[in-house]
C-alpha cells in the first residue's frame, strides 16, 4: 500500500493513507509507575527518589508532584476499560518498585504485588499483553540512601527484586523490560541533575552506568529462570547529526552517539563497552567493571526495546564545558507543545542504524515509546504524529528492520517529571481536579489503527 504519512502538517492521517503492518504486529499504550499511580503513601509503598525529588522546592515546575498524578492506583479499572477500549493489543506500564519492597530489599510487601497481580489479570481479561517494566525511574529511596546506583548493590537488589515479579507474574506478563531509558536516567537524573536524584557527578558516571547495565543483566538472569516470555530493555535512541563537517562537530558527535545510543547497547548486545567510553571515569575501569560482569549483562535478550523522541544535532562545546559534547536546537521542523522538534523520518534512521551496527545480534524490536506533547482535544498534531512514525516504522521494516511492536506515549496525560503537568502526552486529556478523563480526536482515530490496521492472528 502506498504510504503517505511520511509528511507533516497536514491531515494526512487517513486510514487509507495508513501502512499494513505484519500479521501479529501489535498496537499499544504506555505509562509509567510515578507518573500516573499517585497514592504514594498507601498500600505499604515505601519513598521513591521522586517523591524526595519532586518534594524539593525548586525541582518541578510550580512545585508540582506525583502524589496523587491520575490516580490510577485508584482508578485502575476505568483506565484499562480505555484502553479495551481502543483495540490495543498490548499495554505497557511499570511496577513501583518501592510498592513491591518499601526500602528496596527484603521480602515482598504482598500488597505492592497483589495491585500488580490484578492489575495484569485485568489486563489479560480485557485481551491486552501486559508489557511490565521493571524500573521507571523511580528508585527506593532507602536505596539511594546507600548511594543508589554508584552502589554495586543496588544491583543485587534489582536482581532480587525481578526475582519476586517473575515468580509471582511469570506466566502473565508477556515482555519483561528491565529499565526505562537508563541512559535519561543517568544523564538527566546523575549528570545534569533536573531529574531524581538531582545529582551532578562530574566523575566516576561509569559506575552509575555499569551498575545499570549489570542490574539488567541480573533481572534478566531472574526473569529467565521464573519465566518464558521475552525480556528487553527500552532504551532511548537518537539519530545524531553533527552540525558541521569540521572535524572538532563531527568528534563531538561521535561521543554523543556512543553516549547515547551505544553505552547503553554495545554491553548487551556486543558484550563490550563502546569504543571511547573510559571517559566517565578518573578511577581505574577494572575496579569498577569486574570479572564476570559482561558475561551477565550481555547474556541474550528476546527483544530490543526502543524509545524515539527526536533527533540530536551536536556541535563541539564551548571552551572550558565540562561536556565533550554540545547539544542545540534543531531549527526547520515543526515543534511539539514541549518545543521538541518532530522528525518522524529520524525513527526510521535510527532503527536502520542499529542494524547496520549491530546486524543480526539485534532482536527483534519493539518501539516501547514514541510520542508529543500536545494539549488540544481536537489534536490532529498528535494524529499526524503518531502516522508519521508509523511511516517510519513501515520504511524501517522495509529496509529488514524486524519490528514487532508499537507502543505510543502515553494512555493519558500525566506527570512529566520535571514539568509537572505542563506537558500533555495523553491519548486520553485528564483534568487534574476533578480527575475526569475525556479521550481526544487522536484516541478515536488510534483506535481504528489498533483495530483495523493490524488485525489480530
Ligand atoms: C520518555 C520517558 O520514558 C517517559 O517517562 C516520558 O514521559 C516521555 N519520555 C516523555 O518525555
Amino acid at each position: 500500500m502506498v504510504c503517505r504519512g511520511l509528511g507533516f502538517g497536514g491531515s494526512v492521517a487517513a486510514m487509507s493513507d495508513l501502512p499494513q503492518f505484519p500479521p501479529g504486529f501489535r498496537f499499544g499504550v504506555s505509562t509509567a509507575s510515578y507518573q500516573i499511580e499517585g497514592a504514594v503513601g498507601e498500600g505499604g509503598r515505601g519513598a521513591s527518589i521522586w517523591d524526595t525529588f519532586a518534594h524539593t522546592a525548586g525541582k518541578v515546575r510550580d512545585g508540582q508532584n506525583g502524589d496523587v498524578a491520575c490516580d490510577h492506583y485508584h482508578r485502575w479499572e476505568g483506565d484499562l476499560d480505555l484502553i479495551a477500549g481502543l483495540g490495543a493489543g498490548a499495554y505497557r506500564f511499570s511496577v513501583a518498585w518501592s510498592r513491591v519492597q518499601p526500602t528496596g530489599s527484603g521480602p515482598a510487601n504482598p500488597e505492592g504485588l497483589d495491585f500488580y497481580e490484578r492489575l495484569v489479570d485485568g489486563l489479560l481479561a480485557r485481551n491486552i499483553d501486559p508489557l511490565l517494566t521493571l524500573f521507571h525511574w523511580d528508585l527506593p529511596q532507602a536505596l539511594q540512601d546507600l548511594g543508589g546506583w554508584a552502589n554495586r548493590d543496588t544491583a543485587m537488589r534489582f536482581g532480587e527484586y525481578a526475582e519476586l515479579l517473575g515468580e509471582r507474574l511469570g506466566d502473565r506478563v508477556k515482555l519483561w523490560i528491565t529499565l526505562n531509558e537508563p541512559y535519561i536516567h543517568f544523564a538527566l537524573g546523575h549528570v545534569q541533575g533536573i531529574h531524581a536524584p538531582g545529582l551532578q557527578m562530574l566523575s566516576d558516571q561509569l559506575s552509575v552506568v555499569h551498575h545499570l547495565l549489570l542490574g539488567h543483566g541480573l533481572a534478566v538472569s531472574a526473569l529467565h529462570r521464573t519465566s518464558s516470555s521475552p525480556v528487553t530493555l527500552a532504551n532511548n535512541y537518537s539519530p545524531v547529526w553533527p552540525k558541521s563537517d569540521s572535524e572538532a562537530d563531527q568528534m563531538a558527535a561521535a561521543v554523543y552517539d556512543m553516549v547515547q545510543n551505544h553505552l547503553f547497547t554495545a554491553p548487551i548486545l556486543l558484550g563490550e563497552y563502546p569504543p571511547g567510553y573510559e571517559f566517565l571515569t578518573t578511577a581505574d575501569v577494572d575496579s569498577i567493571v569486574l570479572e564476570g560482569d559482561l558475561e551477565v549483562i550481555s547474556q541474550p535478550i528476546q527483544a530490543m526495546g526502543v524509545n524515539y523522541y527526536n533527533p540530536s544535532l551536536i556541535a563541539a562545546p564551548p571552551e572550558g564545558d565540562p561536556l565533550p559534547f554540545a547539544r542545540l536546537e534543531l531549527e526547520g521542523y515543526p515543534k511539539t507543545a514541549f518545543d521538541w522538534p518532530v522528525v518522524p523520518d529520524g525513527l526510521r534512521e535510527l532503527l536502520v542504524s542499529l542494524k547496520e551496527r549491530y546486524g543480526d545480534r539485534l532482536p527483534p524490536v519493539w518501539i516501547t515509546e514514541s510520542g508529543c506533547s500536545w494539549p488540544d482535544l481536537d489534536d490532529q498534531f498528535r494524529i499526524d504524529y503518531i502516522a508519521g512514525d508509523l511511516a517510519a516504522v513501515r520504511a524501517a521494516i522495509d529496509a529488514g528492520v524486524d519490528v514487532r511492536g508499537y507502543c505510543t506515549w502515553s494512555l493519558m496525560d500525566n506527570f512529566e517529571w520535571a514539568e509537572g503537568y505542563h506537558q500533555r502526552f495523553g491519548l486520553v486529556h485528564v483534568d487534574f481536579d476533578t480527575q475526569v478523563r475525556t479521550p481526544r480526536r487522536s484516541y478515536e482515530w488510534y483506535r481504528q489503527v489498533c483495530t483495523a490496521a493490524a488485525p489480530r492472528p
